[in-house]
């Protein structure tokens, strides 16, 4: 594809699914109109390509079409092709929003805008609807549907195939305008997930989906009328089928047949449930959301649900002016020799001072992140973590000769790359006297009852308080554990108890984190930890232990604690004296339990017989549904 092309974004729909798109909408809109008015309907296709969707439009009986293409090299084919479409060869994003459709359909331009900031300044500089809508971390296919949405007349339809990702984007990413621009305007009434099946050849690893929105009418926004969303998606499992998906099973949908292949459903969430600010989770079918809601009911702190939000801050670990100089390998830059320590300075290695000794601190990288634990001898190497705040209230300059007498060859060492480290702290408008100092992860803030801010110093916390942990990029519950000194790099995200929540069950909470009860939680939530972690704060729900008051439940947790130090602390040995009770109260359960099984599925099973969850029940839905 040649730079104009790529620019215009051209990637053309295979023509099953514009068939489909172009019949399915047809579907739609009949349902609440009459037939015979066809010729009286307004229909837009924003960006024609080489007319795809034009050709299924004609083939359905409309006549009132009106199309966008911006790449004159398309004209003459699409007015050849199409002599009774009004083909207009300019930019859709200027066309006039007062000129209003019945319907809109297509699949516009994606084009990230982090990438192609020019464009979208020039957009941006030409356009009131992108004047209005833009904001950084957006797509172009924004745009279109936000004029989409203005030239709809009420009661009628958009139908766009777009990525999906918008869907689960919360506001800080790109979608600020968006979501709010749909839920206050439309209604969200379908949702076709596609992306178990390879749509676009050309277009590698991006998951797609078909959706329709209905504009509101007044009458319908002032009554605040709610209506449902169904929803199709592909069942999992079948490689063969995603690759090629048979283009039949398309039209058997219109046809109201059932497939093998998919699942019709209507959403358990609602267009009330869609947030102006947060992901959607639309594949969300009513037996998934029942197992949730009996997870939940587990999960209440004074009658309110409580999530992770609410008892932790969650926060990176640390971010380095440079990682390959702050984080000392042995043998190239330090020695160790019995207990002693030399840093390497101009080509010698120097002895360092008791003080300084306790300034490196053994730093992990996020890989190294285990259910329940971490692998304790693949730390990176010996990190160099001077405190800020040692040596507070000065001026800058004196603060600097401070540290530099105290952590004489410390600082000599990172005096070497002085320059280097003042130019990153400069360009990133960072003071440049930091030098010495990690520029983030060494201090959160925290308010305490009173809503004071305070400044928590996270030293002793890394040293020897209890951590929970886990890798800022996966897609299961992987979390990691450890009363030992742990210091990470940002690629780990840390969970901090909030002030004044003393409450915490770390053992407890630990089995619970790492279980199958939240391994399903993450894929009814579409949870995947990314850099941005809100879904993970907001939407796993923390049990309250204390609900839990039977004998039998009692025992159960104390179990649970038993088999998650074991794992912990790696031994493979069971007491059986901790079964007694357990036998005593339930011999079911304990032979159930008693089976040579690994300690983790114990826990899992102990934990089921709290939720009062049947496993199988799960395993049912994550096969139909994941
Ligand atoms: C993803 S392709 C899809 C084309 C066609 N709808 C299809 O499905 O095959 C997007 C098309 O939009 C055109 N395009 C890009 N920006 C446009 C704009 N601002 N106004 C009108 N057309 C545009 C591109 O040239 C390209 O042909």
């Amino acid at each position: 594809m040649d730079s104009n092309k790529n620019r215009l974004s051209q990637i053309f729909t295979p023509d099953y699914i514009a068939e489909f798109m172009v019949k399915n909408i047809k579907q739609h809109y009949f349902s609440t109109h009459n037939e015979s008015t066809i010729d009286k309907i307004k229909i837009l296709e924003p960006s024609a390509g080489k007319g795809i969707f034009l050709n299924y439009i004609l083939g359905e009986g409309f006549t009132d079409i009106t199309a966008y293409e911006l790449d004159q090299t398309l004209k003459t084919h699409l007015l050849r092709s199409y002599p009774n479409i009004k083909l207009k060869f300019e930019n859709f994003l200027g066309s006039d929003a007062n000129e209003k459709f019945d319907i809109i359909i297509g699949n516009p331009p994606y084009l990230g805008q982090n990438y192609n900031a020019q464009i979208f300044q020039e957009l941006v500089k030409n356009y009131p609807i992108c004047k209005k809508y833009f904001v950084g971390n957006m797509d172009l296919f924004y745009f279109f549907i936000h004029l989409g949405i203005e030239k709809l007349k009420p009661g009628g339809l958009l139908s766009f195939i777009t990525t999906n990702y918008w869907l689960t984007k919360s506001k800080k990413t790109g979608i600020k305008h968006l979501k709010p621009h749909i839920t206050k305007d439309c209604f969200v009434i379908y949702y076709f997930d596609l992306s178990k099946i390879k749509v676009f050849k050309d277009a590698k690893g991006q998951h797609n989906c078909i959706f329709v929105l209905q504009k509101k009418y007044e009458e319908e926004k002032q009554k605040k009328i709610d209506k449902k969303i169904d929803i199709i998606q592909v069942k999992s499992g079948n490689n063969q089928f995603n690759e090629n998906p048979p283009e039949k099973i398309f039209i058997d949908i219109l046809n109201k047949k059932n497939s093998p292949h998919l699942l019709k459903y209507q959403s358990a969430m609602t267009n009330k449930d869609l947030s102006k600010n947060n992901g959607w989770i639309l594949k969300y079918p009513h037996d998934v959301k029942n197992v949730v809601e009996k997870i939940e009911k587990h999960c209440r702190f004074n009658g309110i649900k409580s999530d992770l939000i609410d008892f932790f801050v969650i926060r990176n670990g640390l971010i380095l002016i440079k990682d390959d100089i702050f984080i000392l390998k042995e043998n190239t830059k330090l020695k160790i020799v019995d207990s002693d320590m030399f840093i390497k300075i101009d080509d010698a290695f120097i002895k360092l001072n008791d003080g300084e000794k306790q300034k490196l601190k053994k730093i992990y990288k996020s890989k190294v992140i285990q259910p329940f634990n971490y692998d304790k001898n693949d730390f990176s190497g010996y990190l160099i973590y001077l405190d800020k705040n040692e040596f507070k209230n000065q001026n800058l300059t004196i603060r600097n000769e401070l540290v530099e007498k105290k952590y004489p060859n410390l600082t000599a060492y990172l005096n070497q790359y002085k320059g280097e480290h003042e130019n990153i702290l400069r360009n990133a408008k960072e003071n440049i006297k930091d030098i010495y100092f990690p520029r983030r992860g060494s201090f959160i803030t925290q308010y305490d009852t009173e809503h004071k801010r305070k400044l928590i110093k996270l030293e002793p916390y890394y040293d020897k308080e209890p951590k929970i942990f886990f890798s800022y990029i996966s897609k299961s519950n992987v979390f990691g554990y450890t009363k030992d000194s742990y210091y990470a790099t940002s690629d780990t995200y840390f969970l901090w108890l909030r002030e004044g929540r003393n409450d915490i069950d770390y053992l407890f909470l630990l089995a619970y984190l790492n279980s199958k009860i939240v391994n399903f939680l993450f894929k009814a939530k579409n949870i995947m930890i990314k850099r941005s972690k809100t879904k993970l704060e907001e939407e796993i729900p923390i049990p309250n232990i204390t609900l839990f008051r039977s004998k039998y439940q009692l025992i159960i947790i104390d179990l649970i604690r038993y088999f998650t130090s074991s794992i912990i602390h790696n031994i493979v040995s069971v007491d059986e004296t901790k079964l007694d009770k357990l036998r005593e109260i339930s011999p079911n359960t304990y032979s159930q339990i008693r089976n040579e099984k690994p300690p983790r599925r114990i826990i899992d099973i102990l934990l089921f017989i709290l939720f009062d969850i049947v496993e199988e029940d799960i395993d049912i839905l994550i096969e139909k549904y994941y």
